[in-house]
């Protein structure tokens, strides 16, 4: 047997998770989420499932990842083996690279959308345009399905030609270049932000906890969002954890990833709320605020140009090192249970959610609102597919909360996690009740939405 893949330095798994982490998640999601949900309420719930949920499930996945060493659909049999336990819990690898295809489908899409806000900055053309114009101009780009799919291809087949080269030359070094760039950029629009817009409407926003603002779809939506945000339940984290240096500890790595990611997430709070608020603008306009109400702010501002571009390459920036965790841990299957090469393995995981991602280039144009034969349920085949990723993400760290809390031995555990036994204790209290109670609940309101 040949030695196992590890990446070259203790700390490249850290780098990468937060690579897989930081993405339109945290630019594009969290801002209007919590701009729709009122602001500080929401994200006191979205930091407190953070903590009690989502670290302890980061915890786990990335231990099945590092303790199997394989890819997520391989590594969840030979766990299965090792510790005599139902074949069942197969199905978290299985379900994982199920919904990784479904979401790299349609985030490639949207961040596609970014490349040409990127393009629309640059050119200038939005400088002093209207509300309406640059409103309108959003509506022109999805009405446009071979827009679309030029700027979804481009997407799919960057984010392919980094898994592509493998794991060192393609992810390793992609990573160590693009992520003190994005951070440089964040900061400047930060910078920015505060210096152009006010901040200090910004941060009463954002900080202001007023639990009463939080209705019960506020609370769900913040669970949610912190699934989707920490990459958790599709494999992405176990796939990079099978690369991890046995000396990382498990603990530290995941409670940095969920800082830098929520920390992340709430800089680019404060920069574009900042500049919406400072250019009087609504935080309730729901997906359209990254796409309509931030490029309205943009062009009112001196050099807003200039930055919105700068702005909109971060996001594509950090889209592509999201991408690239959906990609590898199918990639890293096929290659492992056929023999395929990089390559080809990449190859085939890129055109079949090529193909998916046309489902949501014509959910916006041909088969949108008005074209009702193609709905399902009465909603876009966009929405199908968003639905059932929040299903499958709750639903896929449930599971690995009660594999690795329940199924596991205590002394696999404890060799992997190598870390106190009260932290050990709090760790798998957390995974073996909190959590699945946590998602449990999701659940129960989640379902009854498919007919609503
Ligand atoms: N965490 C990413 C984001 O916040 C999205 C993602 C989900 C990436 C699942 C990989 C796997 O944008
Ligand atoms: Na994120």
């Amino acid at each position: 047997m040949s030695s196992p893949k590890i990446w070259t330095h203790k700390g490249t798994f850290l780098l990468a998770a937060v690579g897989s982490a930081v993405g339109l998640g945290n630019l594009w999601r969290f801002p209007y989420l919590t701009g729709e949900n009122g602001g500080g309420a929401f994200i006191l719930i979205y930091a407190l499932t953070i903590t009690l949920v989502g670290i302890p499930i980061l915890i786990a996945e990335s231990l099945l990842g590092r303790a199997s060493r394989k890819s997520p659909i391989m590594g969840m049999q030979y766990l299965t083996k090792s510790h005599n336990t139902s074949r069942g819990w197969r199905a978290i690898g299985w379900m994982g690279a199920f919904a990784a295809f479904i979401i790299l489908s349609f985030y490639s899409v949207i961040a596609g959308w970014a490349i040409h806000y990127a393009g629309l900055m640059f050119s200038g053309s939005m400088v002093g345009a209207d509300a309406d114009t640059i409103s309108q101009s959003f509506g022109a780009l999805l009405a446009s399905p071979g827009l679309l799919l030029i700027y979804h291809t481009l997407f799919i087949l960057a984010s392919g030609l980094i898994v592509g080269l493998g794991i060192h030359k393609g992810i390793e070094s992609g990573l160590r270049f693009m992520m003190p760039a994005l951070f440089v950029i964040l900061m400047i629009v930060l910078g920015y932000g505060i210096i152009a817009g006010d901040a200090g409407a910004a941060m009463r926003f954002l900080f202001t906890f007023n639990l009463s603002d939080l209705s019960l779809e506020g609370w769900l939506q913040a669970m949610g969002q912190s699934f989707f945000t920490l990459s958790l339940g599709m494999g992405a984290i176990m796939a990079y954890g099978a690369y991890m240096s046995s000396e990382a500890s498990l603990t530290r790595t995941a409670i940095s990833i969920a800082f830098v990611d929520t920390a992340i997430a709430l800089l680019a709070g404060i920069a574009i709320f900042s500049l919406v608020f400072g250019s009087g603008l609504e935080a309730s306009q729901g997906p359209g605020l990254m796409f309509v109400t931030l490029p309205i702010a943009f062009s009112e501002l001196p050099a807003g140009w200039l930055i919105g571009g700068v702005f909109f390459i971060l996001v594509i920036g950090a889209a592509l090192t999201s991408a690239i965790s959906l990609v590898e841990p199918v990639a890293a299957y096929l290659v492992e249970r056929f023999g395929m090469s990089r390559p080809v393995a990449v190859g085939i995981m890129i055109v079949l959610c090529w193909l998916l991602g046309l489902l949501t280039v014509f959910s916006f144009n041909i088969w949108s609102e008005d074209s009702f034969s193609h709905q399902l349920f009465g909603r876009s085949p966009f929405d199908v597919l968003e639905f059932i990723t929040n299903i499958m993400m709750p639903l896929g760290g449930l599971l690995i909360a009660l594999f690795a809390g329940w199924a596991l031995s205590r002394k696999e555990v404890m060799r992997e996690m190598s870390t106190n036994e009260n932290w050990f204790h709090i760790w798998q209290f957390l995974v073996r009740f909190v959590a699945p109670t946590a998602v449990a609940f999701v659940f129960l309101r989640t379902i009854p939405q498919i007919d609503g």
